[in-house]
């Protein structure tokens, strides 16, 4: 398979002949990973059928699970979406640029395809001057699910988008780490009250703030139901983010610190002979260390301090998980669910095969 061209391109002052060069290639039908603020995106001109069906193949994801449209402007919005509420475009005012995603009515000129035959469509600006070039350059919102194989947890390097699609897409531009390294809040906005479908970057009490009114928060934001079929959102009922080893997510329960720790060290021992993995923070993994020492492989994600740098680290250890050879089976220590720290747990819970609670 031919290789993609991979170009590096400055994050914050993008070159504009690479720029060009990309929004071309999306002009002519092709495909074109960027990064965003969240996660990379796989991008098709959201008004070419033909290069929307090639996103869901390369992808190798399903059609009923619908794409995020990126605009550059809240003008652009209305060419994607009709009915816009009036409290919904002012929330978007202060909230775009940024990993903030809202269901809309879809409007007839956008091809069903982009939103899995729904009637609704899922759109955002995205908080990234490369992908807002972009999509300024091309003149026309783009259609891009994250830039990874179905079922893989989402790309936050260059280097991810080649692991998975690197044959199959025409162009990559690689500007590095993306900021957030979790994707976007989606929100529907339909109902009366916002209500989260995923949660990301903006935990609930910012979108409080944003759309000055309580938003509700399912179960299913928190990763703790699943769905056979019809869920609210089509993604919620397939498999995330997995890493190709067993991960065991061990929930806290209603334990204290110390007691959850207790219980984190007894539940890596009782598998020493294995060499399980720990994604833990780094106070956590330091805790350990010094108890299990070399018995255990330590992802570190980062400070217990700072879930921005948890969330930032998550995806990339998920998939060095992969590449430890002698792990075969990994735990998870569980985070506060406050702020960004609800989509940690969101995608823990989805990534993960089993859970233990600490009792
Ligand atoms: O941060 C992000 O959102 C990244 C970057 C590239 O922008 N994109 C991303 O896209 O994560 P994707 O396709 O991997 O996830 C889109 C999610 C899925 O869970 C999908 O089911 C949901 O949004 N979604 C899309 N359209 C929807 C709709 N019309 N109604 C409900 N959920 C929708
Ligand atoms: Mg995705």
């Amino acid at each position: 398979m031919p290789r993609a061209r991979v170009v590096k391109v400055d994050p914050l002052r993008p070159d504009e002949g690479v720029i060009e060069e990309a929004a071309g290639v999306l002009r002519s039908g092709g495909l074109v990973a960027f990064p965003t603020e969240t996660v990379y995106g796989l991008g098709a001109d959201a008004f070419n059928t033909e290069a929307v069906y090639r996103v869901f193949r390369v992808k190798r994801r399903p059609l009923d699970n619908p794409l995020i449209v990126h605009v550059s402007s809240l003008e652009m919005l209305h060419r994607v979406a009709t009915g816009v509420p009036d409290w919904v475009t002012r929330a978007l005012s202060v909230a775009w640029p940024g990993p903030l995603t809202v269901v809309l009515r879809r409007s007839p000129s956008l091809p069903a395809v982009v939103s899995g035959g729904l009637d609704t469509v899922a759109v955002r600006c995205p908080a990234h001057p490369v992908a807002l070039r972009l999509i300024e350059a091309l003149g026309r919102p783009v259609a891009a699910p994250s830039a990874n194989i179905a079922g893989r947890p989402s790309p936050t390097r260059a280097e991810h988008v080649v692991e998975d699609l690197g044959g199959e897409v025409d162009m990559i531009l690689d500007a590095g780490e993306t900021f957030f390294g979790i994707e976007s809040t989606v929100v529907d906005v339909l109902s009366p009250r916002p209500r989260v479908l995923r949660p990301g970057p903006l935990g609930p009490e910012e979108l409080e703030k944003v759309f000055g009114t309580r938003v509700d928060v399912p179960p299913y934001a928190r990763g703790v139901e699943s769905f056979a079929e019809r869920p609210p959102s089509p993604g919620l009922k397939y498999r995330h983010y997995a890493p190709g080893r067993r991960l065991v997510l061990v929930e806290r329960g209603s334990c204290d610190d110390s007691s959850y720790l207790e219980f984190l060290v007894r539940v890596l021992e009782s598998r020493s002979q294995e060499t399980p993995a720990l994604l833990a923070s780094n106070e956590t993994s330091e805790e350990v260390e010094r108890r299990l020492g070399e018995a255990v492989v330590y992802l570190k994600m980062g400070s217990r301090e700072n879930p921005f740098e948890i969330a930032r680290n998550l995806f990339g250890s998920l998939r060095s998980l992969d590449r430890c050879d002698r792990v075969s089976i990994a735990f998870s220590e569980a985070i506060e669910e406050r702020g960004i720290g609800l989509a940690v747990m969101n995608r823990l819970r989805k990534a993960s095969s089993e859970r233990v609670v600490c009792a």
